[in-house]
């Protein structure tokens, strides 16, 4: 984007480009989980990716019914800011090798996406409304329900292993991550 260029023209030509930015972001995401799966432990966690795996390929077909009901083809437009997310998560996946330290990692990692989705989604869904879609709005609104219920899941995921660390450290004095 240079300084002096203006290709997003109103705000359907905004919509559509961060459609095309979230399209792009959700296309990666079922090889990003497929590498969490294989290196979760917990089975609550896996078994959560594996769900969040089915879901992310319906999502994938509810963006493409948004573009057509836009009148567009579906198009990725590259997000630096998912990449960022990706990359980061990618990066530290690669030094931790200890398997319960590993699954706090992934659960992070995992809500840095959701939020990052949480965002894209609840925007797009607004501007759905704000244009008069109320068609795209409501398979928008169906997709971002999905990215908040397993964010909250996520927080379970993780507060029950604190939990479950808390209670191993009182009954052992020992700490699992040292
Ligand atoms: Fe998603």
């Amino acid at each position: 984007m240079g300084i002096f260029s203006s290709d997003i023209k109103g705000l359907d030509g905004l919509f559509v480009d961060v459609l095309g930015q979230i399209y792009y972001a959700e296309r990666q995401i079922p090889e990003q989980l497929d590498v969490m799966i294989s290196k979760a432990t917990s089975p609550e966690l896996k078994s959560g990716f594996e769900q969040h795996l089915q879901e992310t390929r319906g999502q994938i077909d509810r963006l493409e019914q948004v573009f057509r009901l836009f009148g567009k083809e579906p198009n990725e437009i590259t997000c630096p800011a998912f990449d960022g997310i990706a990359k980061a998560g990618n990066g530290m996946i690669s030094k931790i090798d200890d398997p319960q330290l590993l699954d706090a990692f992934l659960t992070h990692a995992a809500q840095m996406v959701e939020h990052y989705e949480i965002v894209q989604y609840g925007t797009l869904t607004a501007w759905a409304k704000e244009l008069g879609r109320d068609d795209c709005a409501s398979l928008l609104q169906q997709t971002l329900e999905e990215e908040k219920a397993t964010d909250q899941k996520l927080t379970r995921i993780a507060e029950s292993r604190l939990n479950a660390r808390a209670e191993n450290a009182t009954s052992t004095s020992s700490n699992q991550f040292a």
